[in-house]
């Protein structure tokens, strides 16, 4: 009994050793047109999102080292799929219009970034007034769809 469990307690830093073998893609392709969007609104993308959205990811420490780096390569590969600022220039103009706004839910809704991610990036937290600038960002394409809707408003006589 006894001996089996040295065993096994052996076996861990074996098993931790053999998997930093297993191949992790921790790539930063090129980055082929980049997000426009004002210097404000920039700045809190780029702190907080562009690890996981962009091909200017900063890779940590501990993304080298498995298991870990899967979980971390798996985030990375999974949010540029999703949506990719170092693509954005190839999003059509419906499809920037409905990112913005999608960009603004999630973030209020306490979706983006990730938790996991938060917990080792305190710092990437939107705070409260970044919030209110995203909106705002996100918000003329809103009054534009209400806009839409409506017939053009009268011209007051002088
Ligand atoms: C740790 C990595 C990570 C960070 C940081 C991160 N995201 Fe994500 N994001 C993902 C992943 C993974 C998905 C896809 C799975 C999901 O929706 O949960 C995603 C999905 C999204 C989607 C949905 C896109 C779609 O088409 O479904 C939006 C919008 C989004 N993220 C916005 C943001 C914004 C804005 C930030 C920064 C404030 C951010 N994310 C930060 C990993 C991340």
């Amino acid at each position: 009994m006894k001996k089996k469990r040295k065993t096994i307690l052996l076996g861990i830093p074996v098993l931790l050793a053999l998997i930093q073998f297993v191949p992790v893609q921790r790539d930063n392709p090129p980055v082929i047109s980049d997000l426009t969007a004002p210097k404000a609104v920039k700045s809190i993308l780029v702190a907080s999102c562009y690890d996981c959205h962009s091909h200017l990811t900063r890779w940590p420490a501990y993304s080298y080292v498995a298991p870990v780096s899967w979980l971390v390569a798996y985030d990375v590969r999974e949010g540029r799929a999703h949506m990719n600022f170092s693509r954005w220039g190839e999003y059509s103009d419906g499809a920037k219009e409905f990112r913005r706004e999608q960009i603004f839910k999630k973030v209020s809704a306490g979706e983006m970034p990730l938790a996991t991610y938060l917990l080792l990036h305190p710092a990437a937290r939107v705070t409260p007034s970044s919030l209110a600038v995203l909106k705002e960002w996100a918000s003329p394409t809103l009054d534009t769809d209400t806009d839409r809707e409506q017939p053009p408003a009268p011209v007051p006589d002088p």
